[in-house]
């Protein structure tokens, strides 16, 4: 079975070499998490705190909220990449993070080496990957550029072979964060229908974005990240409409309309 528990799970950051002295006793700004200091006294940024998320197969979940509320952290979290500082997260089922759509990626190797290599990272066997080729070099529309080294590519080059392969894998746990906003709105069309596909064949979807178009598209229900904590949980639109006001839901509304 697939899927992912947290309790009260909680990440901090201690940053040794923060400038102490001068810094207020615990800061809330309008971006970032709470800075504060731990028992042993050291500068710490709250970055998530009291997590208690239970996911199921099908469900898919947008965050919102300010930058730096937490929404990349909570991802990191999910994918093992960062244990809780205090609580617990367990996550049942193979999980392909989509944190940073470069990663994974050689500079010096063709674009279709490049294919494959991104494919492995993601949890894909090799000859799968190997089947999959001709179908990813397709979509990307990148012809014989896909047999130059990836450093010859435009960062809009890049960002499609990475979409291509991204779209091409079946996860149990998909966990997407932003930086699709590179391409040009043509090819942001076409990636739309693969990315809406992939989210169909994905056990558990949770989605970090500004884009309440694309939030719309993708999920059902949505969480507001505010300074580390989930400040409310509902659908996509009930979220929109508390955390961006009634103007930004009306248009997630009529997206949600369309889609069915
Ligand atoms: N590696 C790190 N070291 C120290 N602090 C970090 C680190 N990563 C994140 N933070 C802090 O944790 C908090 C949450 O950051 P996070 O990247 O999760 O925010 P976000 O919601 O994804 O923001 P954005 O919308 O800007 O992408 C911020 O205050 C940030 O400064
Ligand atoms: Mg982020």
């Amino acid at each position: 079975m697939v899927s992912i528990d947290t309790y009260g799970a909680c990440v901090d950051f201690p940053i040794f070499d923060a400038k102490s002295r001068s810094m207020k006793k615990a800061f809330l700004g309008a971006a970032g998490g709470a800075i504060g200091r731990n028992d042993s006294n050291v500068v710490v940024v709250e970055a998530l705190r009291d997590i208690d998320l239970h996911l199921r197969t099908g469900d898919r979940v947008g965050l919102v909220g300010h930058n730096g509320a937490g929404k990349s952290t909570l991802l990191r979290l999910l994918s093992g990449i960062y244990e809780p500082t205090r609580g617990s997260a367990v996550v049942r089922g193979r999980v392909a993070p989509v944190f940073d759509l470069g990663v994974g990626m050689d500079p010096e190797i063709s674009g279709l080496e490049n294919i494959i290599i991104r494919g492995l990272f993601l949890g894909q066997s090799r000859a799968r990957m190997r089947a999959k080729l001709d179908d990813i070099a397709e979509f990307t529309e990148l012809g014989d550029y896909l047999h130059m080294p990836l450093r010859t590519y435009s960062t809009g080059m890049r960002v499609r072979l990475a979409l291509g392969v991204v779209t091409s894998i079946e996860p149990e746990i998909l966990l997407l964060d932003e930086g699709i906003g590179a391409v040009d709105a043509a090819f942001l069309a076409k990636a739309r229908d693969r990315l809406r596909d992939l989210v169909a064949r994905s056990g558990i979807l949770v989605f970090a974005s500004h884009s309440n178009e694309f939030l719309a598209q993708l999920c059902d229900t949505a969480l507001w990240v505010d300074h580390g904590e989930i400040r409310a949980a509902g659908a996509v639109d009930e979220i929109v409409a508390a955390y961006e006001g009634p103007e930004a839901a009306r248009h997630v509304r009529e997206i949600l309309k369309e889609k069915k």
